[in-house]
């Protein structure tokens, strides 16, 4: 396997966790794409939110990646509104990079969701959480590949599971 994997999916899909485990199987470096901003502006996501508003926030997420897709060989964990951006896409696969879809069923996401949203300034409330999940939708569908989980499964097994579907995607090798 040899290039840089980019996770997407909506909020609750364990893009760090799954994508912590992945990068220690394949020797790449990790890099979660928030905390990147976090440090890039010295205060947690809702805060830049409050203070800047999202649109600084999608300039900022947009240079970050740009600044690391380039690099060397990486997982990274995007937020669950990057993939959203055209230019963001753009910036993933002219970097070469694969982008993998965490494909959860809503059920698990919402619940997830709903025993802890602290720190995700996006999600309102249940209702406009599965209103953004569907506006999302279409565009996750266009990742390289997609992984559907069923959400019970450990961040290693998920791991596994993303690990097999590149191997077996013609497009990826
Ligand atoms: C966002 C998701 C968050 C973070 C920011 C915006 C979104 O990432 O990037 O709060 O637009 O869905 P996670 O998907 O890791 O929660």
């Amino acid at each position: 396997m040899v290039r840089s994997i980019f996770l997407i999916g909506f909020m609750g899909a364990g893009k760090t966790s799954v994508g912590e485990v992945l990068a220690k199987r394949l020797g790449y470096c990790f890099i979660d794409l928030d905390q990147r901003l976090c440090e890039r502006f010295g205060i947690p996501i809702p805060e830049v939110f409050e203070r800047h508003g999202e649109e600084v926030f999608r300039e900022a997420e947009r240079e970050e990646l740009a600044r690391s897709a380039g690099g060397r060989k990486l997982v990274m964990a995007t937020g669950g509104g990057t993939f959203r951006s055209e230019a963001n896409r753009e910036i993933i696969s002219s970097s070469g990079g694969v982008s993998v879809f965490l494909d959860l069923p809503w059920e698990v996401l919402d619940a997830r969701l709903a025993r802890d949203h602290t720190g995700r300034p996006m999600y309102g409330d249940a209702g406009h959480a599965k209103r953004l999940f569907d506006s999302r939708l279409p565009d996750y569908r266009r990742a390289t590949v997609t992984v559907e989980l069923a959400g019970s499964e450990s961040a290693t097994d998920a791991a596994d599971r993303v690990m097999a579907a590149l191997e077996e995607a013609p497009c990826v090798t």
